[in-house]
């Protein structure tokens, strides 16, 4: 129960990531040129913006969150001065690449203490609000907290900081594969996400999604063959065939911020199989399930004395993090693991005053394990 940190992927995904690596292995000039022809990059990346409800154009197939949270920290044209707003419950990837930014002085960051405990959407929205200053241009947060589970407002906060003139990125990696997730209705700026958890993808895949206004404020970090420079900048004056430019019909921001995805292709394919996968069960029926089995392992808990429980129940979705009293949960993660095979992960922010063993329920899980584990837990009461 631990797909908020790695969802493992099923035999169907494995096999189509294996069809591909052996193609990619057994002729490479063939593959390069089957796999990265502009027509076949739109089509497989088509299905990866559909996942998100995001036009091809504005997506970038990266390796996952930290990644695509780096592209965005580092290439993000902002004025000198401009503060970040963040908060201490977002995971490193969202916080540390705006600190380095930081670093370097042109900005700075501001980071809030998150209100655990609010109860509802309108808390956290009047916690974002009244937090905005007068110097702030980038409201940087998550769409599901990896610390409570909380599932934050977006479409609400992403109204109030664009009537404010402030960027919103959305760090998106406890998202999608557990909710549907529709970066068109969210209506962020930003979307920074990973396909390896919730969505069960092959490990090192990921996507961001940038919206058209702000792709060419964002400096890619890698810099290859594309990127405004032509075969006469390279090599002077010469007629070079106009195919050379194998980027050209590339979908828009990955001809921009795309450096390496010469060798996404055996992540890709699995990836898409999995896309593929949860598209047929239905995302509907992902989120009703994922849902469901959490608000049971979340009632269950609330019936036990001595349990805390740190997700809020009016913003609850797959993921459940909980106390148990008079024990580590650490020792509470060893517990279950060792008993009865169920890994959970435990979140530590001990300096702001949360540490939590947090168990994430999919639809890959059943009622039945969700009641042994309210079984273990109170035992261990
Ligand atoms: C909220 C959040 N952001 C970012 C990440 C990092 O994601 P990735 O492993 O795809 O880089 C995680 C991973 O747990 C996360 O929970």
């Amino acid at each position: 129960m631990n797909f908020g940190t790695f969802g493992p992927s099923t035999c169907t995904v494995l096999a189509a990531e294996q069809r591909v690596r052996r193609a990619m292995n057994e002729d490479f000039s063939r593959f390069f040129e089957a796999h990265l022809d502009a027509g076949s990059v739109r089509k497989r990346l088509n299905a990866v913006a559909g996942f998100l409800d995001a036009a091809v154009d504005d997506i970038v197939w990266l390796s996952g969150t930290t990644e695509a949270m780096n592209v965005v920290a580092r290439g993000l044209a902002l004025p000198p001065g401009a503060e970040i707003l963040t908060h201490d419950h977002e995971h490193p990837a969202g916080v540390y690449p705006w600190l380095y930014r930081a670093q370097h002085g042109d900005v700075s960051v501001r980071q809030l203490h998150y209100p655990t405990g609010s109860g509802t959407a309108e808390e956290v929205l009047q916690f974002f609000t009244d937090s905005i200053g007068p110097a702030t241009r980038v409201l940087s947060f998550s769409h599901v907290n990896y610390t409570d589970g909380s599932v934050l407002p977006v479409a609400a906060i992403c109204r109030m900081a664009c009537e404010r003139g402030v960027i919103t990125v959305v760090d998106g990696a406890q998202a999608p594969g557990m909710l549907r997730v529709s970066v068109r209705d969210l209506g962020c700026d930003i979307y920074a996400t990973s396909l390896h958890k919730w969505t069960s993808g092959i490990y090192g895949s990921g996507a961001l999604f940038v919206r058209p206004q702000l792709r060419d404020k964002l400096d890619p970090l890698i810099v290859e063959t594309f990127h405004g420079f032509s075969e006469k900048t390279r090599f002077g004056e010469r007629s070079a065939p106009a195919d050379l430019d194998f980027r050209r019909e590339w979908p828009c921001a990955m001809r921009r911020m795309s450096g390496l995805f010469t060798y996404a292709g055996p992540q890709l394919a699995g990836t898409l199989a999995a896309i593929n996968e949860f598209e047929t069960v239905g995302l509907e029926v992902v989120e009703r399930e994922t849902g469901r089995l959490g608000d049971r392992l979340r009632e269950g808990l609330q019936s036990i004395a001595g349990i805390t429980l740190h997700t809020p129940a009016a913003m609850a979705a797959g993921i459940t993090s909980f106390e148990v009293a008079g024990l580590d949960p650490s020792q509470v993660a060893r517990r279950l693991r060792e008993d009865i095979n169920v890994v959970g992960r435990v979140i530590d922010h001990s300096p702001v005053g949360f540490k939590a063993i947090r168990l994430c329920t999919h639809v890959f899980n059943t009622e039945n394990i969700v009641d042994r584990v309210l079984e273990r837990v109170e035992s261990l009461v």
